[in-house]
């Protein structure tokens, strides 16, 4: 059940401090899983294991998360030119999913961008995960949100659909929550970015070249991002029902 995996979640957390060292410049992800990871750290920064450790943060969620717990944030423009010591050594997060590759699906919640960018400037990317998120192929549990300029939206989904034209199954929407006057209407999701983000969903996972899939999204005028980290996880610690955690590198 859902206690058992966010106990998982938990367990995967507490691994990811074996990689930290003093000093270390961490991007901090988004999530359930990673704001176990950032409680843990938070704790052990406040008994003095980690002296000169800072975060950059990968949403406004996480940097208020990180705010409240007293963990010294560090926003990317000052990280990313830091060169050698003081760039991002360390980028931790939890995933949507995984796939056999080390391949991931991120940004369900909507931070994807903000994810890939400071995930992206780090040296080593560690993903925490529990069992659950362990995909054959990338697509197969859930949504792959993509980040679009609100700016005539429903054009870049008519262009994302293109791109997966013929695929059995396949098919994609604007995110919307309801409206705040409460009335049961519908108004556009908004990333911390103000975009929109498209969901698409595959029957059974994205299948073909995912880098080439990649590129023709990202050559489509008003598409900003998509929530496929290709490439990008360098170490993965899955939790499992079973009481045993699996480093995979
Ligand atoms: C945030 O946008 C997401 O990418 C999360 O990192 C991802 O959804 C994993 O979330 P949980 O750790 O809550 O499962």
């Amino acid at each position: 059940g859902n206690l058992k995996q966010d106990e998982l979640k938990r367990v995967a957390a507490h691994r990811v401090v074996e990689f930290v060292e003093p000093g270390m410049t961490l991007a901090l992800g988004t999530g359930s899983t990673a704001a176990h990871a950032w409680d843990r750290l938070a704790n052990l920064i406040r008994t003095g294991a980690f002296p000169g450790v800072a975060d950059v943060p990968t949403s406004l969620k996480t940097e208020a998360h990180a705010a409240r717990v007293g963990t010294p944030l560090l926003p990317l423009e000052v990280a990313a030119s830091a060169s050698g010591a003081g760039g991002i050594r360390l980028s931790i997060d939890g995933a949507d999913e995984v796939d056999p590759d080390l391949n991931l699906v991120n940004g369900r919640g909507g931070s994807l961008l903000r994810e890939k960018m400071v995930e992206g400037a780090g040296e080593r990317f560690v993903v925490i995960v529990d069992e659950s998120k362990l995909v054959p192929r990338l697509g197969c549990t859930g949504i792959v949100p993509v980040e679009v300029i609100p700016f005539s939206a429903p054009h870049a989904l008519g262009l994302i659909r293109k791109v997966f034209d013929g695929v059995p199954g396949f098919h994609a929407r604007l995110r919307t929550v309801p409206a705040a006057k409460g009335d049961g209407s519908d108004a556009s999701f908004l990333t911390d970015n103000g975009n929109y983000i498209v969901e698409m969903f595959f029957e059974d996972g994205i299948r073909g070249d995912l880098r080439d899939i990649s590129d023709r999204m990202l050559r489509i005028t008003g598409v900003v991002e998509h929530g496929m980290f290709l490439g990008m996880a360098t170490t993965v610690i899955v939790a499992k029902k079973n009481d045993t955690v699996a480093v995979i590198n």
